[in-house]
């Protein structure tokens, strides 16, 4: 498969975006993280290890394409975050931002439970396949419409092992 990005660019890019959040919020304050599962796992493991500022965790699952590399447009709420968002300054951690389906919705969700502030992180976006405006706060890089995989993401539950971004085969 074609390397898009390699762990050594990824590694450069996830730190920057750290500093980045970091420097948003305010000083000493707590940062809690929520990973969209399962695709942003690698992607958060690496992010908390740039991170010097205290910082809290949780984790959310939504539905995927299951074995197809088109969104069906049906967003399905699979596993619910574990402690509460108010008053807290709450970062979505996801690895992609397609259609922008998924990523409105849990906006949609997680702010009707009043937190602080709310800001969402991608690893990467497709802006060329975007159907709803929606606002990603940090985005690492920016790709063209071929469907990639590897740190995280899969395609029908293979690659996620690997530590750089492939284009798949045959797209
Ligand atoms: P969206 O709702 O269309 O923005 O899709 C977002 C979700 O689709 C992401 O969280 C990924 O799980 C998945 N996805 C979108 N594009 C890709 C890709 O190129 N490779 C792997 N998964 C993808
Ligand atoms: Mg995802």
């Amino acid at each position: 498969m074609e390397v898009l990005l390699d762990a050594a660019a990824i590694e450069q890019r996830v730190a920057g975006m750290a500093a980045e959040i970091e420097r948003d919020h305010p000083e000493g304050e707590e940062i809690h993280l929520v990973c969209v599962l399962k695709g942003g796992f690698m992607f958060m493991a690496d992010l908390v290890r740039s991170m010097s500022a205290r910082v809290t965790m949780d984790f959310i699952a939504v539905s995927s394409y299951a074995r197809s590399t088109k969104s069906s447009g049906e967003v399905r709420l699979l596993k619910d975050v574990d402690s509460g968002l108010q008053d807290r300054h709450v970062v979505i951690v996801e690895d992609i931002v397609d259609t922008g389906l998924t990523l409105i919705y849990l906006q949609e969700i997680l702010r009707a439970r009043a937190p602080r502030s709310l800001r969402t992180a991608c690893l990467l976006s497709k802006p060329s396949r975007r159907l709803v405006d929606v606002t990603v706060d940090y985005v690492g890089f920016t790709i063209e419409d071929r469907f990639v995989v590897g740190y995280g993401l899969d395609y029908a539950e293979q690659y996620r092992n690997l530590d750089h971004i492939a284009v798949l085969d045959g797209e």
